[in-house]
Protein backbone atom coordinates (compact mmCIF):
# COMPACT_ATOMS: atom_id res chain seq x y z
CA UNK A 1 0.00 0.00 0.00
CA UNK A 2 1.34 3.35 -0.93
CA UNK A 3 0.24 6.60 0.60
CA UNK A 4 0.53 10.36 -0.46
CA UNK A 5 -0.14 12.10 2.18
CA UNK A 6 -0.48 16.38 1.08
CA UNK A 7 0.32 19.29 2.27
CA UNK A 8 2.29 18.19 5.79
CA UNK A 9 4.18 21.34 5.15
CA UNK A 10 3.39 24.28 3.33
CA UNK A 11 5.90 25.71 0.27
CA UNK A 12 7.39 28.75 2.29
CA UNK A 13 7.71 26.20 5.27
CA UNK A 14 10.06 23.82 3.68
CA UNK A 15 11.74 26.76 1.93
CA UNK A 16 12.92 27.69 5.37
CA UNK A 17 13.72 24.17 6.61
CA UNK A 18 15.92 23.13 3.28
CA UNK A 19 17.63 26.56 3.05
CA UNK A 20 18.70 26.04 6.72
CA UNK A 21 19.53 22.21 6.54
CA UNK A 22 22.14 22.50 3.39
CA UNK A 23 24.24 25.04 5.29
CA UNK A 24 24.36 22.27 7.72
CA UNK A 25 27.43 19.55 7.49
CA UNK A 26 26.78 16.59 5.11
CA UNK A 27 28.38 13.64 4.69
CA UNK A 28 28.55 10.68 2.58
CA UNK A 29 24.88 8.58 2.57
CA UNK A 30 26.96 5.52 3.32
CA UNK A 31 27.20 5.94 7.10
CA UNK A 32 23.88 4.45 7.74
CA UNK A 33 23.57 1.84 4.65
CA UNK A 34 24.00 -1.94 5.01
CA UNK A 35 27.07 -3.46 3.26
CA UNK A 36 25.04 -4.41 0.22
CA UNK A 37 23.20 -1.50 -0.16
CA UNK A 38 26.12 0.89 0.18
CA UNK A 39 27.96 -0.48 -3.36
CA UNK A 40 24.56 1.11 -4.93
CA UNK A 41 24.19 4.24 -2.67
CA UNK A 42 25.43 7.50 -4.15
CA UNK A 43 24.07 10.49 -2.05
CA UNK A 44 25.08 12.65 0.88
CA UNK A 45 23.14 12.91 4.56
CA UNK A 46 22.76 15.05 7.00
CA UNK A 47 25.55 14.64 9.97
CA UNK A 48 22.98 12.73 12.49
CA UNK A 49 24.47 15.11 15.17
CA UNK A 50 23.10 18.00 13.87
CA UNK A 51 21.17 20.00 16.19
CA UNK A 52 18.89 21.13 13.40
CA UNK A 53 18.31 17.97 12.33
CA UNK A 54 16.76 16.80 15.37
CA UNK A 55 14.95 19.84 15.75
CA UNK A 56 13.60 19.45 12.17
CA UNK A 57 13.30 15.55 12.79
CA UNK A 58 11.16 16.42 15.93
CA UNK A 59 8.90 19.04 14.10
CA UNK A 60 8.10 16.92 11.01
CA UNK A 61 7.06 14.07 13.41
CA UNK A 62 4.84 16.81 15.41
CA UNK A 63 3.36 17.89 12.72
CA UNK A 64 2.68 13.94 11.50
CA UNK A 65 0.85 12.72 14.88
CA UNK A 66 -1.50 15.72 14.24
CA UNK A 67 -2.42 14.25 10.92
CA UNK A 68 -5.44 12.08 10.79
CA UNK A 69 -4.40 9.71 7.54
CA UNK A 70 -0.69 9.25 8.64
CA UNK A 71 -1.94 8.13 11.99
CA UNK A 72 -4.64 5.90 10.46
CA UNK A 73 -2.12 4.31 7.75
CA UNK A 74 0.81 4.23 9.78
CA UNK A 75 -0.66 3.03 13.13
CA UNK A 76 2.30 4.31 14.45
CA UNK A 77 4.59 2.37 17.56
CA UNK A 78 7.54 3.98 17.12
CA UNK A 79 9.27 6.01 14.48
CA UNK A 80 13.01 6.33 13.60
CA UNK A 81 14.04 10.06 14.06
CA UNK A 82 13.80 11.58 10.62
CA UNK A 83 17.17 11.83 8.71
CA UNK A 84 17.55 14.33 5.67
CA UNK A 85 19.22 13.31 2.05
CA UNK A 86 20.18 15.20 -1.18
CA UNK A 87 21.01 14.19 -4.36
CA UNK A 88 22.81 15.97 -7.37
CA UNK A 89 24.88 15.57 -10.42
CA UNK A 90 23.89 11.87 -11.24
CA UNK A 91 23.62 10.91 -7.71
CA UNK A 92 21.36 7.93 -7.34
CA UNK A 93 20.29 4.98 -4.74
CA UNK A 94 20.13 1.54 -6.51
CA UNK A 95 17.30 -0.78 -5.96
CA UNK A 96 17.61 -2.46 -2.56
CA UNK A 97 15.68 -3.43 0.44
CA UNK A 98 16.03 -1.45 3.95
CA UNK A 99 16.80 -2.85 6.84
CA UNK A 100 14.22 -4.98 8.48
CA UNK A 101 15.60 -3.52 12.38
CA UNK A 102 17.25 -0.26 13.07
CA UNK A 103 19.06 0.60 16.52
CA UNK A 104 18.14 4.66 17.18
CA UNK A 105 21.66 5.96 17.62
CA UNK A 106 23.00 7.42 21.28
CA UNK A 107 19.42 5.45 22.91
CA UNK A 108 18.79 1.31 23.02
CA UNK A 109 15.58 1.59 21.23
CA UNK A 110 15.25 -0.24 18.02
CA UNK A 111 12.59 0.00 15.41
CA UNK A 112 11.45 -2.33 13.23
CA UNK A 113 10.64 -1.01 9.94
CA UNK A 114 7.64 -1.70 8.84
CA UNK A 115 6.86 1.35 6.82
CA UNK A 116 8.86 3.55 4.91
CA UNK A 117 8.56 7.59 4.20
CA UNK A 118 9.69 10.20 2.18
CA UNK A 119 8.78 13.86 2.52
CA UNK A 120 9.73 15.86 -0.27
CA UNK A 121 11.69 18.65 0.64
CA UNK A 122 12.48 20.12 -3.17
CA UNK A 123 9.83 21.43 -5.81
CA UNK A 124 10.13 18.83 -8.69
CA UNK A 125 9.76 21.73 -11.00
CA UNK A 126 13.76 22.18 -9.92
CA UNK A 127 15.28 19.08 -10.32
CA UNK A 128 15.49 16.27 -12.99
CA UNK A 129 15.29 12.37 -12.08
CA UNK A 130 14.82 12.06 -8.39
CA UNK A 131 12.00 10.07 -8.79
CA UNK A 132 11.32 7.56 -5.65
CA UNK A 133 10.61 4.05 -7.57
CA UNK A 134 9.06 1.33 -5.52
CA UNK A 135 7.77 -2.49 -6.75
CA UNK A 136 5.07 -3.79 -5.23
CA UNK A 137 2.57 -6.48 -6.37
CA UNK A 138 1.15 -4.10 -8.97
CA UNK A 139 4.82 -3.48 -10.49
CA UNK A 140 6.68 -0.52 -10.09
CA UNK A 141 5.37 3.04 -9.44
CA UNK A 142 7.44 6.35 -9.64
CA UNK A 143 6.71 8.69 -6.88
CA UNK A 144 7.93 12.75 -6.98
CA UNK A 145 5.54 14.72 -4.97
CA UNK A 146 5.24 18.35 -4.24
CA UNK A 147 7.73 20.11 -1.32
CA UNK A 148 5.80 19.46 1.73
CA UNK A 149 4.02 16.11 0.48
CA UNK A 150 5.12 12.86 1.85
CA UNK A 151 4.75 9.01 0.79
CA UNK A 152 4.28 6.25 2.89
CA UNK A 153 5.42 2.33 1.32
CA UNK A 154 5.99 -0.59 2.94
CA UNK A 155 9.14 -1.70 4.38
CA UNK A 156 8.83 -4.53 2.72
CA UNK A 157 9.30 -3.28 -0.68
CA UNK A 158 12.39 -3.07 -2.81
CA UNK A 159 13.00 0.35 -4.21
CA UNK A 160 15.45 2.83 -5.39
CA UNK A 161 16.20 6.68 -6.38
CA UNK A 162 16.87 7.41 -9.77
CA UNK A 163 19.74 9.54 -10.84
CA UNK A 164 18.93 13.17 -10.60
CA UNK A 165 20.19 15.03 -13.36
CA UNK A 166 19.52 18.83 -12.91
CA UNK A 167 19.47 20.46 -9.81
CA UNK A 168 19.38 18.63 -6.54
CA UNK A 169 16.68 16.69 -4.45
CA UNK A 170 16.59 17.25 -0.59
CA UNK A 171 14.00 15.02 1.42
CA UNK A 172 13.15 13.76 5.37
CA UNK A 173 13.51 10.27 4.95
CA UNK A 174 12.56 7.55 8.33
CA UNK A 175 11.05 4.57 9.37
CA UNK A 176 7.99 3.28 11.37
CA UNK A 177 7.25 0.47 13.43
CA UNK A 178 3.16 0.02 13.15
CA UNK A 179 1.01 -1.49 15.85
CA UNK A 180 -0.07 -3.46 13.26
CA UNK A 181 2.81 -5.46 11.77
CA UNK A 182 1.45 -6.62 7.80
CA UNK A 183 0.77 -4.40 5.50
CA UNK A 184 -2.25 -6.32 3.86
CA UNK A 185 -3.70 -5.82 7.74
CA UNK A 186 -3.29 -1.80 7.98
CA UNK A 187 -4.42 -1.56 4.62
CA UNK A 188 -7.84 -3.15 5.62
CA UNK A 189 -8.00 -0.78 8.84
CA UNK A 190 -7.03 1.76 6.51
CA UNK A 191 -10.00 1.79 4.60
CA UNK A 192 -12.41 0.58 7.23
CA UNK A 193 -11.67 3.57 9.43
CA UNK A 194 -11.79 5.88 5.96
CA UNK A 195 -15.21 4.39 5.33
CA UNK A 196 -16.40 4.73 8.70
CA UNK A 197 -15.20 8.76 8.73
CA UNK A 198 -16.99 9.11 5.99
CA UNK A 199 -20.39 7.44 7.30
CA UNK A 200 -19.95 9.88 10.06
CA UNK A 201 -19.87 13.08 8.44
CA UNK A 202 -22.61 12.17 6.35
CA UNK A 203 -24.32 11.54 9.71
CA UNK A 204 -25.56 7.80 9.46
CA UNK A 205 -27.57 5.52 11.16
CA UNK A 206 -25.63 5.72 14.42
CA UNK A 207 -26.59 1.79 15.49
CA UNK A 208 -24.83 0.88 12.15
CA UNK A 209 -21.63 2.89 12.85
CA UNK A 210 -21.73 1.84 16.81
CA UNK A 211 -21.27 -1.81 14.86
CA UNK A 212 -18.53 -0.67 12.37
CA UNK A 213 -16.73 1.11 14.67
CA UNK A 214 -16.68 -2.27 16.66
CA UNK A 215 -15.53 -3.88 13.84
CA UNK A 216 -12.51 -1.93 13.15
CA UNK A 217 -11.51 -1.83 17.14
CA UNK A 218 -11.82 -5.68 17.51
CA UNK A 219 -9.84 -6.26 14.01
CA UNK A 220 -6.98 -3.65 15.35
CA UNK A 221 -7.27 -5.67 18.92
CA UNK A 222 -6.80 -8.91 17.36
CA UNK A 223 -3.61 -7.81 14.80
CA UNK A 224 -1.92 -5.40 17.34
CA UNK A 225 1.05 -5.78 19.55
CA UNK A 226 1.68 -3.30 21.58
NI1 LIG B 1 15.76 2.64 1.16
Amino acid sequence: MLIDIADVFTADEVDEMRTRLLAEPWVDGKVTAGQRSARDKFNRQLNEDSALGVLFGQRILARLSDNALFMSAALPKRIYPPLFNRYSGGEAFGFHIDNAIRGIKGVRERVRTDLSATLFLTDPQTYDGGELVIRDTFGERSVKLPAGHLVLYPGTSVHKVNPVTRGERVAAFFWIESLVREDSQRSLLLDMDVAIQRLSAQQADDESLLQLSGVYHNLLRRWSDV
